[in-house]
């Protein structure tokens, strides 16, 4: 067995770091890219009043309409049908993505899912009515659906265990960098009549990036393994490992977990409800959900509709969006290189508390300003105090929840339901984002204020499941992660040695 009783990986490859597997996964990461432009796009996108004149001019009259409601200016369903119909898409992909991903490989999804953003994007960026836009968006949807399915995986199962967490955030720094220059692009084209069509054909830009990358680096060893390709797993592995490392061991354990995953020989999605995989299945669903439940996309979507709407001009409403950008993209640079040294659950606490303590704050703010009628707009210096909230509410996030919630799912998974449990995780994660999109502006226009404490309630309660129910993962090799179940208080009667 690859692992010591304190949990220490004892194949002596848990530390090493090669040039190869460096840029093979930086080129990887490049996946989050599509993800987090489109994020920060679309937010930026349903503010321009040219694109809301063509597709919407009933928000336009609304909001044109003296003394409305400031909470209630955005609420149109259509508006947020555009935005969330991605996410039905992306959610369907993501369940037919598992098998695709054990079929085919995870570097061959990327490709594909490169591809169909790549089509989306097109499409957008030419739209002449609802009807292109929303197909546009669903072929966006079929492309993060497959990225967001393999990407963690692959950067999990590529990453030497001892790093494994600074790698795998990567996905979630790309994330942010495609976030931070969709928002940058938004500043850019807001003045044009035609720059939203710039903003959304622009998605082209970042698939085209993460195709061509994916294109160039092999599969990950576990998955070429996984599909009885063992001498190229094999040159993978001495390629990520180094030439003069002694892979056989790791191999070996690779085998082993894929045959006893081949001896399941069930329907994966029957064996994730097996007993013993209760606390897998339990983190697939949970980490997501309460992922979602942060309150993030909320503001990522819709920054600069939150900003306008509480007294910020439209200019400054994309400025306070690009700040927000920043510092998550910061947040998650330091994330990166604590994970693999504090562990997970430091930062899902540090940042739990953190985030609670500011969506309290701003819902303080708002109601003092504000008020329930929501008719005046709350002063410059109070809009202001609710951008700094935000921006140490966005580094809670990007410390904790936003890259752990892929790492979490992709390094708990034994080989037998592996790629299931990834697609139960991303498809969590776009439904708890499609159901919290479409219901969030009718909810800051009848709960106001209120909307800010209902987050920090969850997140409350996302940080008391995490001190009772995660253990530490940090460091340990993913073939050998039954040790941290066997000595949980809770999940140690669920876990069966054998099924890894
Ligand atoms: C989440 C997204 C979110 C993003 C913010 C990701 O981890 O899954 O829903 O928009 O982080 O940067």
């Amino acid at each position: 067995m690859a692992v010591g009783v304190d949990g220490s990986n004892t194949n002596g490859l848990g530390g090493r770091i090669t040039l190869s597997v460096v840029i093979t996964c930086i080129v990887a990461a490049t996946s989050g890219l599509i993800f987090g432009y489109d994020i920060g796009i679309s937010g930026g996108v349903t503010t321009m009043v040219p694109f809301l004149k063509k597709f919407f001019p009933l928000v336009l009259r609304k909001a044109a309409e003296a003394k409305t409601n400031m909470y209630c200016v955005y609420d149109s369903q259509v508006l947020t049908a555009f935005t969330s119909s991605l996410y039905i898409a992306g959610l369907a992909t993501s369940l037919l993505a598992s098998r695709l991903t054990a079929a085919f490989g995870r570097r061959n999804m990327m490709v594909l899912g490169g591809c169909t953003f790549l089509a989306g994007a097109t499409i957008n960026g030419g739209a002449a009515n609802i009807a292109m836009l929303i197909i546009g968006r669903i072929l966006l949807g079929f492309g993060v659906g497959l990225t967001n399915q393999a990407t963690p995986l692959y950067l999990s199962e590529m990453a030497p265990p001892k790093w494994r967490g600074a790698f795998n955030t990567g996905f979630e720094f790309f994330l942010g960098v495609g976030v931070l220059a969709a928002n940058c692009i938004n500043y850019g084209t807001a003045k044009m009549s035609w720059g939203w069509r710039l903003s959304l054909g622009l998605a082209a830009a970042p698939a085209a990036i993460m195709t061509l990358g994916a294109l160039l680096i092999s599969d990950t060893p576990a998955s070429l393994v996984e599909r009885g390709k063992l001498a190229q797993a094999k040159q993978a592995l001495l390629r990520a490992r180094g030439h003069n490392t002694d892979i056989e061991p790791e191999l070996a354990e690779l085998i082993r977990s894929s045959e006893i995953a081949r001896a399941a020989n069930e329907e994966p999605f029957v064996t994730i409800f097996e007993r013993q995989y209760r606390p897998h299945l339990a983190m697939s669903i949970a980490i997501p959900f309460f992922q979602q439940l942060t309150g993030i996309n909320i503001m990522a979507f819709y920054a600069p509709v939150l900003f306008q709407s509480v007294g910020f001009g439209s200019d400054s409403a994309l400025i306070a969006a690009i700040i927000l950008g920043l510092v998550n993209l910061g947040s998650i640079l330091v994330s990166m290189f604590v994970v693999d040294r504090c562990g997970r659950r430091f930062l899902f606490i540090e940042g739990g508390v953190q985030m609670f303590l500011c969506q309290v704050g701003a819902a303080c703010v708002l109601a003092a300003t504000a008020g329930t009628s929501g008719t005046e707009r709350i002063g410059k210096g109070c809009a202001i105090l609710v951008l700094v909230l935000m921006c140490i509410y966005v580094a809670g996030f990007g410390l904790s929840w936003g890259p752990l919630c892929w790492l979490i799912t992709s390094e708990i998974l034994p080989m037998t339901i592996r790629t299931t449990g990834q697609s139960i995780n991303v498809a969590m994660n776009f439904a708890a984002t499609f159901v919290l999109s479409q219901t969030f502006l009718t909810m800051l226009c009848h709960f106001k204020y209120g909307a800010f404490l209902f987050y920090a309630s969850w997140i409350a309660v996302m940080t008391i499941f995490v001190v009772l129910f995660l253990p530490e993962t940090k460091g340990i090799p993913m073939d050998s992660m039954h040790v941290v179940w066997e000595r949980h208080w809770y999940w140690q009667k669920f876990v069966n040695k054998e099924s890894y």
